[in-house]
């Protein structure tokens, strides 16, 4: 058994994070992303793991190695230009002719893949989706499936409009499980999109493709800032089961800082006195003058934040630096190396 993960988009939508570090990588918990679909995978036994490559992959690799220290076998597909989701997997042929677990490279789940690979083969499946619930579809993947859980309809990304008229709140998860004839039915060399190409041609040729539907398992996409931001709060509101998150010690802190038992801190972190830390993830190497102030924020590593500055809702990239008495209010977002003159508001 094999997985691919397509990792090979630019993230747009978590820029500015995404323009020095590509998503795959993205720290979450202060662990690069990609960590948690390993962690996922390696539970159900598969260790060789491919990732499809398009967008910075040579900091992907520099991260992940060999995926030795994780207690799995990585290796690497690069396109020379990005192929689509579809057009990925078919680049990456030659490494997947067996039964290939799929995933998008930008979801966090605890989707238990083995009982995923159960449902693929006690229905015969070429092809198996997993869906899960969401409040507004329109942003995904619609799937319309029968009381069998065969696929009826794949309608990507459809208007507000038609999604209310199909009435369906059931979304691609993206995470598939694919037999080696769906290569077959992609070209080779093409742009191709799983979504808007090969999942409807899988329908048009009738050939069997089911939906396995996930209940209590948690789903995210973290392709936006409001959804990174939220993949922290999840965790630090314990509502992601599954995954081991070590807490780092060897940071300094002052005895009267005011740091919350939920919040995590960095390595090699210092914190001085009248630091008030509450819901917040901070990374590895960040140092942070008296009295600042950080609330419901992520700060990425090696940044530095000044005296009496606030930070609230906030996501702060690596090495910036944060002027005396600045506030940074809900919702920004700071690419990595910005630095905030003293007393600015953003
Ligand atoms: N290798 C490679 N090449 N990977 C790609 C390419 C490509 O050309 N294009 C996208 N990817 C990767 C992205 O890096 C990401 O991990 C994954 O494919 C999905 O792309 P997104 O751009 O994040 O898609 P989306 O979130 O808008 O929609 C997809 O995911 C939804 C669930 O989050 C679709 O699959 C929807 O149907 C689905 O509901
Ligand atoms: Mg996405």
């Amino acid at each position: 058994m094999q997985a691919l993960i397509l990792a090979g988009g630019k993230g747009t939508r978590l820029r500015p994070l995404t323009v020095y570090t590509p998503k795959p990588i993205v720290p979450v918990m202060n662990r690069p992303f990609l960590l948690y679909q390993i962690d996922v995978l390696k539970k159900a036994g598969i260790e060789d793991i491919t990732l499809s490559l398009s967008y910075q992959p040579d900091k992907i690799q520099h991260v992940l190695g060999n995926g030795s220290d994780f207690g799995v076998n990585l290796r690497y597909i690069t396109e020379p230009t990005p192929m689509g989701t579809g057009g990925a997997y078919r680049f990456a042929a030659d490494a997947l002719r067996e039964t290939t677990v799929v995933f998008n490279g930008d979801i966090l789940t605890n989707l238990d893949i083995a009982a995923l690979l159960d449902f693929h083969t006690s229905k015969q499946a070429e092809a198996t989706i997993s869906l899960t619930p969401v409040g507004d579809p329109s942003r995904y993947g619609l799937v319309e499936t029968d009381k069998n859980g065969r696929v009826l309809r794949f309608i990507e990304k459809p208007s507000p409009e038609e999604a209310a008229k199909l009435n369906i709140n059931t979304i691609n998860a993206g995470v598939y499980v694919l037999e080696p004839s769906i290569l077959d039915i992609i070209a080779l060399g093409e742009n191709r999109s799983f979504e808007y190409d090969v999942f409807p041609e899988i329908l048009r040729l009738e050939t069997p493709f089911f939906a396995y539907t996930m209940s209590s398992e948690y789903w995210l996409d973290i392709g936006t800032p409001e959804s990174y931001l939220k993949a922290h709060h999840d965790f630090l509101d314990g509502k992601i089961d599954g995954f081991s998150l070590e807490q780092e010690s060897d940071f300094e802190s002052a005895t009267r800082s005011e740091i919350d038992l939920r919040s995590r801190i960095g390595s090699g972190c210092s914190i001085k006195p009248g630091v008030k830390i509450v819901n917040s993830v901070i990374g590895p190497g960040v140092h942070i003058e008296e009295k600042a102030t950080i609330e419901n924020s992520v700060i990425w590593s090696h940044t530095r934040i000044a005296t009496s500055a606030e930070i609230r809702g906030a996501v702060i990239g690596r090495s910036c630096h944060i002027g005396r008495n600045a506030i940074v209010s809900e919702g920004t977002v700071l690419g990595d190396k910005t630095a905030l003159t003293d007393y600015t508001k953003v």
